[in-house]
C-alpha cells in the first residue's frame, strides 16, 4: 500500500490543469449502454473509479479501449444485464446501469450498495422513480432485479434533490414512450454535462440543471464523440492549497461558474481571485479569515468541498462553524485534522472550527477520498513532515495529484508503505 510524505510549509506556486470531471464522467461511460455502438469519450481523467466503470461495462460485455485521455466503448455486444456485488461494492455509482439496461433489454440485476464511510446512503429515490416509469422491483439476495415490458414516462417527485437518482431517471426516460418529468431534480453541473451527452445521443431533454427535467421518451439513441466537462471538486481543491499555503497559483481548465458558492466564500476569508482569459489566478493572504458554511444541493456549499474548506479554516482566524446537511457521517477527517493540532468540536451535523496559528506535520490516516484531500492540504500547511496512509482513497478521485502538487513546489512523495 502507497502512503504520502509532505514536507509542509512551502508556498505553491505556477500553474496548474485540471482534469476531466470523474463525478461527470462515470455516468457518461454508463449512458453509453442506452445506444448501441462505438462511443469516444475525451478529457477522460485516469482514476481508480473510471477503471471500476471500465470493469463493469466490460462485465456486461462492452469493449473499451484507452488511448491517453480518450476512451472508445463500444456498446454493440451487449450479453449481460447483471452488475456483480464485487461490482458495486467497489463503486456505488456501479448501481446506474440498472436503469439504461431495463430500458434496453426490459431486465436487469444489480447489487444494492449498501452504506459507505460517510453515509447510509439508501437507492430508494432511484427505485421509486424506476417504478414510476413501470418497472417492476424485487429485491432478493441483496440484489435489485428490475423487469418492465416496456417503459412509460411519468411523474417523478424526489424527495431530495438526488445527484444519482437524477441522472439515473433522466437516461432511463429517454428511451421510456412519452413525457417524463422530474420535479425537486437536482441541479449539480454534472447532470447537465450527461445531459448533453444524451442530447448528442438524440435524447430529448429540457431544463437540466433547473429542478424541473423533462424528458421526451425517443424509440433509439446513437452512438457519439464527447468531451467531459473539467473537475469541479479537483479545481475547488487546488484553489484551497494556494490559499492555505499562502501561494500564488494560475489553474488551467477550470469553469469558475461551476463553483460560485466556494468562490464566494474563499473571497470572504481573504483569497484573492481573479479570472483572465480562462485562467483563474489564487493568491492567499498572509492570514486567513473564518467563515461559516453549510453543505447544501447545488448550487450551494459542495459536500465534497467540506473536508478541504475545514482544513483551511483549521489554520484561520476565528472561529468558523461548518454544518454537513448533505450526508449523516462526513466529519471522519475531524479526528485526523486535530492530530495536526487542529481545535475542532461537532455537535451533530456542526464542526466548530478554532483557527490555530500552525499546524503541526504527524502521522495521519485517510478515510474517504474527499478526507484525504483535506489531510494533504493540512500537511501542505503544517510545519515538519506529515505521513498519509491508506492513500488508496485518494486514487479514486484525483489523478495525479502528488504530481501535480510537486511541480507547483510541493514538497509531495508517494512511497511503498
Ligand atoms: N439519498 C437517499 N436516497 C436516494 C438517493 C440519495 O436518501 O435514493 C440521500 C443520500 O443518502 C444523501 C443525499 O440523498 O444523503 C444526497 O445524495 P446524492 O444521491 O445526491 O449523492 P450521490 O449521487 O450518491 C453524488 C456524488 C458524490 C457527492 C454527492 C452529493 C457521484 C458519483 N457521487 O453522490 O461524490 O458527494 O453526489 O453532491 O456523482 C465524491 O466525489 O467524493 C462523492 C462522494
Amino acid at each position: 500500500m502507497d502512503k504520502l510524505i509532505i514536507k509542509g510549509g512551502k508556498k505553491l506556486t505556477g500553474e496548474v490543469s485540471i482534469s476531466g470531471s470523474k463525478n461527470a464522467a462515470l455516468p457518461i461511460f454508463i449512458s453509453t449502454l442506452l445506444a448501441p455502438g462505438l462511443h469516444e469519450i475525451s478529457n477522460v481523467p485516469f482514476l481508480r473509479d473510471i477503471n471500476t466503470t471500465i470493469k463493469v461495462l466490460e462485465s456486461l460485455g462492452g469493449a473499451v479501449q484507452g488511448n491517453g485521455n480518450i476512451v472508445s466503448i463500444d456498446t454493440s455486444n451487449i450479453n449481460s444485464v447483471e452488475a456483480t456485488y464485487e461490482l458495486v461494492k467497489t463503486m456505488r455509482a456501479s448501481v446506474l446501469v440498472l436503469g439504461p439496461l431495463l430500458a434496453r433489454y426490459g431486465r436487469a440485476r444489480v447489487s444494492l450498495p449498501g452504506g459507505c464511510a460517510i453515509g447510509a446512503r439508501p437507492i430508494d429515490q432511484h427505485l421509486k422513480g424506476l417504478k414510476a416509469l413501470g418497472a417492476e422491483i424485487n429485491l432478493s439476495h441483496g440484489y435489485v432485479e428490475a423487469t418492465a415490458k416496456s417503459l412509460k414516462g411519468a411523474r417523478v417527485n424526489f424527495d431530495m434533490p438526488t445527484v444519482g437518482g437524477t441522472e439515473h431517471i433522466m437516461m432511463t426516460a429517454t428511451l421510456a414512450k412519452g413525457d417524463t418529468i422530474i420535479e425537486n431534480a437536482a441541479r449539480e453541473p454534472e447532470i447537465t454535462d450527461l445531459a448533453m451527452m444524451l442530447i448528442a445521443m438524440g435524447a430529448k431533454i429540457e431544463g437540466a440543471g433547473s429542478d424541473t427535467i423533462k424528458i421526451t421518451g425517443v424509440k433509439q439513441l446513437s452512438p457519439v464523440n464527447y468531451r467531459v466537462m473539467p473537475d469541479r471538486i479537483e479545481a475547488g481543491t487546488f484553489m484551497i492549497a494556494a490559499a492555505i499555503t499562502g501561494g500564488d497559483v494560475k489553474i488551467k481548465n477550470m469553469q469558475l461558474g461551476d463553483i460560485d458558492a466556494l468562490i464566494f466564500k474563499l473571497l470572504d476569508t481573504g483569497v484573492e481571485i481573479t479570472n483572465k482569459n480562462g485562467v483563474v489566478k489564487v493568491k492567499g493572504p498572509k492570514r486567513l479569515k473564518s467563515v461559516n458554511i453549510k453543505t447544501r444541493p447545488y448550487p450551494g456549499f459542495p459536500t465534497d468541498m467540506q473536508a478541504q474548506f475545514m482544513a483551511l479554516m483549521s489554520v484561520a482566524d476565528g472561529a468558523s462553524v461548518i454544518a454537513e446537511n448533505i450526508f449523516e457521517n462526513r466529519f471522519m477527517h475531524v479526528s485526523e485534522l486535530m492530530r495536526f493540532g487542529a481545535d475542532i468540536t461537532i455537535d451533530g451535523r456542526s464542526a466548530t472550527v478554532k483557527g490555530v496559528k500552525k499546524l503541526s506535520g504527524a502521522p495521519v490516516m485517510a478515510t474517504d477520498l474527499r478526507a484525504s484531500a483535506s489531510l494533504i492540504l493540512a500537511g501542505l500547511a503544517a510545519d515538519n513532515t506529515t505521513e498519509i496512509s491508506r492513500i488508496y482513497h485518494l486514487d479514486r478521485g484525483y489523478e495525479s495529484i502528488e504530481k501535480k502538487l510537486a511541480a507547483l513546489g510541493a514538497d509531495i512523495q508517494r512511497v511503498k508503505e
